[in-house]
């Protein structure tokens, strides 16, 4: 295990009816920018709580409104400047991944005078952000409890992400029943990319840290428990607190400490996601079996077959034999949740994949992935065996 520093500050008002807080949380900021998608936070009365609690509490605030998924650079910039204008203290992010990540580069692109965008190239660095809190609707990122956001620039079809400890939510209010009203298939991206983020922690070149690779493993059975519930009986609190909770365990930064992690598979999404629009846990599981595939080697079959029986019950005396049976029951799983296996299901053909080969490498330094490094080549293999 290598040394670390745990920092993890957010306070997470947990379970039914936690909006009770909010009041507490909010009374002393004096404007609030109050940011949210497409709507979903209005269909389900969500909406309308928080904007009685805030006029309870003569609190100012302005709305943000119509952030979509794959956060927008357009709205991160309309967020600043009602910032301004409005003299916010506080950033409230009602909703899911991409609207607290939109709300977060909002917070720091308020005392940047160039653009934005610079943050998420390199070229300036996070110093000063304005404090937020969030109310989660979508089990998924862990964007709630992490100090990470992801923003899309359609106008150059790149989407980067940049992180700081400054970025990390005040205080996260998580209900699982706000997650009740999501479509089955946003129920299953979330679950995708949950595992996702665990696989990128857990497939490490950090071979020990036993403690973290069993929490690890806990998380991705727990999604493999609980995942086709809450798909099949939406309104199973059992099942939706669960994942929800699963989901902000997964990328806090809990399974990290003491390892690093590989990263490759989010680095080729993104790439995707950037030209497509494509949901990022739809794109997760189409890629995360292929990736397995295609790393399983001599060096890394110890791993996937500890995986395969950990997580999977299976056994055997090839190891080979039951990592495979493992990558196979993985893309099983998806499958079971409704998500597709190849990029030409979800309508992306080839005419892309070599621009989204080079720019996973560019984008990532030259390499992507630190368990296995992948060049573009390699990245070009496995966006092949995805179509
Ligand atoms: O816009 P509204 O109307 O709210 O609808 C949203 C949106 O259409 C809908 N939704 C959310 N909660 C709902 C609901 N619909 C009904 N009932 C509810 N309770 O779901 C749709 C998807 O929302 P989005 O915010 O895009 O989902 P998600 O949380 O999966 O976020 C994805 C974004 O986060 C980034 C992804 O790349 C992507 O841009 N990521 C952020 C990370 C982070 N900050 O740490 C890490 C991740 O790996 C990821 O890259
Ligand atoms: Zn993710």
């Amino acid at each position: 295990m290598i040394n670390f520093t745990y920092n993890v500050p957010t306070r997470i008002y947990f379970g039914k009816e936690q909006i009770k807080n909010l009041e507490k949380e909010i009374k002393n900021y004096k404007s609030i920018l109050l940011a949210y998608g497409a709507g979903s936070i209005k269909k389900c009365g969500l909406y309308q709580k928080v904007v009685d609690i805030l006029k309870a509490n003569n609190i100012s605030f302005c709305e943000l409104s119509g952030i979509k998924p794959n956060p927008r650079l357009t709205s991160v910039k309309q967020g600043i400047e009602l910032c301004r204008k409005n003299k916010v203290d506080f950033i409230l992010a009602v909703g899911a991944g991409s609207t607290i990540d939109c709300a977060k580069a909002v917070a720091f692109g308020y005392y940047y005078e160039g653009d934005v965008w610079d943050f998420f190239k390199g070229k300036s660095q996070i110093k000063n952000a304005l404090l937020l809190g969030t109310i989660l609707t979508l089990a998924a990122t862990g964007s709630e409890m992490n100090g990470n956001t992801v923003v899309s620039n359609e106008e150059l079809q790149e989407k980067l992400s940049v992180g700081s400890d400054l970025l990390r939510p005040v205080f996260s209010i998580l209900d699982p029943v706000y997650t009740m009203t999501l479509p089955k298939e946003q129920t299953a991206a979330g679950v995708a990319d949950i595992m996702a983020h665990v696989y990128e922690q857990y497939f490490s070149s950090v071979g020990d840290a036993y403690l973290q690779n069993r929490l690890a493993e806990a998380i991705l059975k727990t999604c493999i428990e609980f995942g086709p519930v809450a798909i099949n009986e939406p309104d199973n609190y059992e099942a939706r607190a669960n994942i929800m909770w699963a989901g902000s365990l997964a990328l806090n930064g809990l399974l990290t400490y003491g390892k690093t992690g590989d990263w490759a598979v989010h680095g080729i999404e993104h790439e995707i996601s950037a030209i497509y629009d494509l949901t990022h846990g739809t794109g997760l599981a189409i890629i995360y079996p292929n990736w397995m595939d295609y790393v399983l080697n001599e060096k890394t079959v110890d791993k996937f077959s500890e995986y395969a029986k950990n997580v999977f019950g299976i056994n055997g005396s090839d190891k080979f034999q039951i990592a495979k049976e493992g990558i196979k029951k993985t893309r099983d799983f998806f499958n079971l949740l409704g998500l597709p296996s190849t990029l030409s299901q979800v309508k992306i053909g080839i005419e892309n994949i070599n621009k989204m080969a080079e720019k996973a490498i560019i984008n990532n330094g030259g390499e992507i992935g630190k368990y296995v490094k992948l060049g573009a080549k390699d990245v070009l293999s496995v966006l092949q065996a995805c179509l």
